[in-house]
């Protein structure tokens, strides 16, 4: 039977990979982003059983918004996909202030953009949430090694017990809650105007494989937990970043 799969983030890299993986099974897909035409491009090429809703996750109306568009479809949510992130330290650079205000500034805006986003997006939905359903979050090889700032990494780590806890809320009615940390992923806009050559030639040689991570990768691992047979895989943080966090 179709499900309806939510994707955070999924007009891009990463979760755009995810939402086609899912609607080659026939899964409806509600896709969200701020960029409507984004979103919009990206919902005509995955096919007519995607639809898409343009919302901020920072903010809980961005989430209400979401969870507006699933009740006037007299839905329910199969599938909880809370992909939207990213390094605001990569992103094209705002005046900031200096000093302690500007780290300050850095922290909040990556928790907003790493924590809230995932914690708005499922607990505005939680109300409709099917039983058996599933729940990604999305952490990084940055948890386990740091990111320069601190303030990404943390904001990732931060999701790890999230996924424990609503776990163990949620496993009565047979949903799982997991993290997915993926290493260097190519292919997506994660780096803003683009990875120098110099960081990832680095990214890759820290790697046993020797090659960078795919969106379908992560797609192809979050397609698995997402599925109906994974049910005893719950409150698991699962890495795919070609051996890179062993850092040998
Ligand atoms: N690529 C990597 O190497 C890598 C490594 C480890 C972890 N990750 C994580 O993987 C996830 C996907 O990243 P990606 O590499 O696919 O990068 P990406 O292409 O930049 O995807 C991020 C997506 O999140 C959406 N988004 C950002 N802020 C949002 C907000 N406030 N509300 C709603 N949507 C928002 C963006 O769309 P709009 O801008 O239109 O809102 C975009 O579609 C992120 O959580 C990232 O931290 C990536």
């Amino acid at each position: 039977m179709a499900r309806t799969v939510v994707i955070s983030g999924g007009g891009t890299g990463i979760g755009y990979a995810i939402a086609e993986r899912m609607a080659a099974d026939g899964d409806h897909i509600i896709l969200i982003g701020r960029r409507e035409n984004v979103l919009a491009q990206a919902a005509a090429a995955l096919g007519d059983q995607t639809s898409y809703v343009a919302a901020d996750l920072t903010e809980t109306q961005g989430a209400e918004h979401v969870a507006s568009h699933i009740a006037d479809r007299d839905a329910t949510v199969d599938v909880i996909i809370a992909n939207a992130g990213g390094n605001i330290a990569l992103q094209a650079p705002e005046p900031r202030p200096e000093g302690l205000a500007g780290v300050s500034r850095l922290w909040t805006e990556n928790l907003r953009l790493n924590v809230m986003t995932a914690v708005h997006l499922v607990e505005g939905l939680k109300p409709h949430l099917a039983d058996n359903g599933r729940i990604l979050l999305f952490s990084s090889i940055a948890a386990y090694r740091g990111s320069g700032s601190g303030s990404y990494a943390a904001s990732k780590a931060a999701l790890h017990p999230y996924a424990i806890d609503l776990s163990a809320e949620l496993a009565p009615r047979g949903i799982t809650a997991n993290v997915i940390a993926p290493g260097y992923i190519q292919d997506t806009e994660f780096f803003g105007e683009g990875i120098s050559p110099q960081r990832r030639t680095w990214n890759i040689d820290l790697t046993h494989t020797k090659h960078p991570g795919t969106p379908a990768d992560i797609a192809a691992l979050a397609h698995w937990l997402a599925a109906p047979e994974a049910g005893n895989v719950t409150a698991q943080i699962i890495q795919s970043n070609g051996g890179a966090v062993v850092g040998r």
